[in-house]
């Protein structure tokens, strides 16, 4: 049984990934119909929580059915991060999840993010204050180092678990890869090796598949799995490999149908979170994804992602499973 602190996770727990712009309450709620097991907001900045910035704010806004749900934050100074925790446990979430792994510029030329593997001291004291400063638990999410040169991660879980964090995810490459190249799980089963680590080790970084998910998980040994791009306009990874692991049987890939009407909803949810420009803008990173892998798409795709209006939208919706199940039939 996985427990973060008190909250019971249960066995092979899945997680949605925190992902800027992506890992929404619309996109979550698709997620957690599909079974994902916990969830993560994209990442806020704390400098913009004490400055009251509203885009930081509404980032925080979460709700019942979302629960288990961590709120992720990035910062570097300590006195802003503990400031910004006083603001989050308002809302409540089930956890606090520190953000020691992005390795985009903007993030990292202001200390924050992945920047901080290079100051592993200060990581731990900033960890150690935030954990002191709240009675939420406090995770981490983090690389495997700043590059191939500065691997500390195993001495830096002991060290964290030490200050007193209740689980930590490794996404399984460095800063220096950004998202290139394969990810290194070799060091998450070191670290699950590892008798002093007593703390939920969730592993992070390409799962794609159930099979994947299945052999990542028996090889390395980690409590559950975190997936980020895998789920974006594919929901259904989160019932596939959940499914696989029950019974270790494959599920057909969603129908046209369902996965036309995911899409609708999403785009409504959308919609009714950021109104009508924002929501049917953003939608459009989603579009491939939802549904990829379909003959001549691209012409219904360019429609979706060219169009403004919603009610246009919906119609093309309409088309494309008209297409494709025609196709089907012949
Ligand atoms: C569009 C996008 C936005 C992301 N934003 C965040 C973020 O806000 N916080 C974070 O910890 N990681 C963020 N990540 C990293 C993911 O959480 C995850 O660690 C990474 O994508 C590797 O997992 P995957 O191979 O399952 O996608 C982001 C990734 C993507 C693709």
């Amino acid at each position: 049984m996985v427990k973060i602190g008190g909250l019971i996770l249960g066995e092979n727990p899945l997680l949605l990934a925190p992902m800027e712009d992506v890992s929404d309450p619309p996109f979550r709620t698709l997620c957690k119909e599909q079974g994902c097991d916990m969830m993560f907001t994209e990442f806020v900045s704390v400098e913009g929580l004490i400055r009251n910035a509203e885009k930081s704010l509404k980032k925080l806004e979460i709700s019942e059915e979302e629960r288990p749900i961590g709120i992720q934050i990035f910062g570097s100074e300590l006195n802003s991060m503990t400031e910004a925790v006083k603001i989050i446990e308002k809302y409540k979430p089930d956890v606090i999840d520190i953000n020691y792994g992005c390795p985009v510029k903007k993030v990292v030329c202001k200390g924050s993010g992945a920047a901080i593997l290079k100051e592993v001291d200060k990581m731990v004291s900033l960890t150690k204050a935030i954990v002191e400063s709240t009675s939420i638990p406090v995770t981490v999410k983090t690389r495997l180092g700043w590059d191939e040169n500065s691997i500390r991660i195993e001495e830096i879980t002991e060290m964290l678990q030490e200050v007193g964090i209740k689980a930590i995810t490794i996404h399984a490459r460095t800063r220096s890869q950004m998202y290139k190249g394969e990810s290194d799980w070799s060091y998450l089963g070191r670290i699950k090796e590892n008798k002093k680590i007593t703390i939920p080790v969730f592993g992070n970084g390409d799962i794609n598949s159930p099979e994947k998910a299945m052999e990542h998980k028996k090889k390395f040994k980690v409590d559950g799995l975190m997936i980020g791009r895998a789920a974006i306009g594919y929901p259904w990874i989160f019932r596939e490999i959940s499914h696989y692991f029950k019974t270790g049987e494959l599920l057909p890939p969603p129908s046209i149908e369902e996965r036309v009407e995911a899409v609708k909803r999403h785009l409504k949810y959308s919609i009714e979170w950021k109104g009508e420009k924002n929501g049917i803008n953003e939608m459009r990173q989603h579009y491939t994804n939802y549904f990829k892998g379909l003959r001549d798409i691209k012409e219904y795709r360019t429609a979706l992602i060219t169009n403004n209006n919603e009610y246009d939208l919906l119609a093309s919706l309409d088309r494309i499973v008209k297409k494709y199940n025609i196709e089907s039939q012949v």
